[in-house]
């Protein structure tokens, strides 16, 4: 078990700046995903956390010690990439023993430790198969059991599912999530998938282009992103971003839309936003499920508490739980989710109600959310 910090990591690749000097602290025991794009520079972060890496300025701690001169094998961290590298020669079990003997750990302590990794992974009936002899799935299992076996104070993982179908990548991203209930390892993951980082982690780091853009909750990323980036990246279907200017009507403030749109702000923001009427080049930020047709809005009895609009719908999507409608606003298309039950055809305009308690208003020109 260990705390794991980084200290203004830099990385160059040659000429090529890949990380730019990131400072992060992951808590004993967590759970913690490196989201981004690709060349993003996740796997060069993990890679110097393992060691793997050399890093050209900053510092690595695990526990209290400080690891850029400690080799890999002594790091006491354990990896699993997006290609398992099993043996194809070896059983499951000498797969998931053999960095144990190298290291003269006593047969009846590997036993012990495999029987056990075998439960937690409920691989035991597949211990003296080949690796030929197993689904994708289970590969990755094994893979994940030479980890574990090794009771590594870190848990250090690359895109561990993307070599999996979809179906099988929802289930083992449950399965992961279950292990590290169950044995509880400080863990690093990396994946360029928004969604598998929101389900797996205690906490998120987003990243782009070799830096940091926020560390938060699941939650706290969706519902309070801190930059243009972030609100655009977490959630699918994305975050509308429109342009708007904002207004002071006398009674309260407005976001003029365009085309003739404008929506009143919610009171208790008009503080917030008072000092950015007029600037140039803002952005409502607005989910699609906070822009839903009215109709099923006042049915189920809630007040319409928002601001309305009607735009020409040029396509809906029935997903069955809801139905996204599309429809252009200054050039941009924006999405917007309808109950499955209100008809919306193409062509037509639909009431539409923006919840702007909910929205975010974005400063394009330095990418932060005001
Ligand atoms: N061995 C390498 N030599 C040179 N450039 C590299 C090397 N590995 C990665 N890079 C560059 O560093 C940046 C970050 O890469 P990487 O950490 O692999 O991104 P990610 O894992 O987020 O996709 C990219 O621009 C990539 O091209
Ligand atoms: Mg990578």
């Amino acid at each position: 078990m260990a705390v794991v910090t980084l200290k203004k990591i830099v990385k160059y690749y040659d000429e090529t700046l890949a990380v730019r000097g990131i400072d992060l602290e992951i808590a004993d025991k967590e759970f913690l995903v490196l989201v981004g794009p690709s060349g993003c520079g996740k796997t060069t972060t993990l890679r110097m956390i393992a060691g793997l890496e050399d890093i050209s300025d900053g510092e690595i701690l695990i526990g209290d010690t400080v690891v850029n001169d400690v080799p890999p094998k002594d790091r006491n961290i354990a990896m699993v990439f997006q290609n398992y590298a099993l043996y194809p020669h070896m059983s499951v079990h000498q797969n998931m023993s053999f960095g144990l003997k190298l290291k003269r750990v006593a047969r009846s302590e590997i036993d012990r430790r495999v029987q056990e990794a075998a439960r937690i992974l409920d691989i035991e009936p597949l211990l003296d198969r080949k690796p030929k002899q197993l689904s994708g799935g289970q590969r990755q299992r094994v893979a994940m059991g030479r980890a574990i076996v090794r009771d590594p104070a870190v848990f250090l993982f690359d895109e561990p599912l993307s070599n999996l179908d979809a179906k099988l990548r929802v289930q083992m991203r449950t399965e992961i999530k279950k292990i590290h209930q169950k044995v509880r390892t400080t863990t690093v993951y990396v994946t360029h998938d928004q969604v598998e980082a929101m389900t797996l982690a205690d906490r998120v780091v987003v990243m782009n282009h070799g830096v940091i853009e926020q560390v938060d909750t699941p939650q706290q990323l969706y519902h309070n992103p801190r930059t243009k980036f972030v609100a655009g990246f977490i959630g699918s279907p994305a975050m509308n971003m429109i342009p708007a200017s904002l207004l002071d009507s006398g009674s309260g403030l407005k976001l003029d839309l365009g085309a003739g749109v404008q929506l009143q702000v919610p009171a208790e923001r008009t503080a917030q936003y008072r000092p950015h009427v007029g600037k140039a080049r803002l952005l409502l930020g607005l989910r699609p499920e906070h822009l839903t047709d009215t109709a099923s809005l006042s049915q189920a009895g809630g007040v319409a508490e928002g601001q309305t609009f009607s735009p020409i719908i040029d396509v809906s999507e029935p997903m069955g739980m809801e139905t996204l409608v599309y429809f252009q606003l200054q050039g941009i298309t924006v999405c917007g989710k309808a109950s499955p039950d209100v008809e919306a055809p193409s062509g037509k305009p639909m009431q539409l109600t923006a919840k702007l308690q909910n929205m975010h208003l974005i400063d394009d020109e330095s990418g932060l959310v005001l």
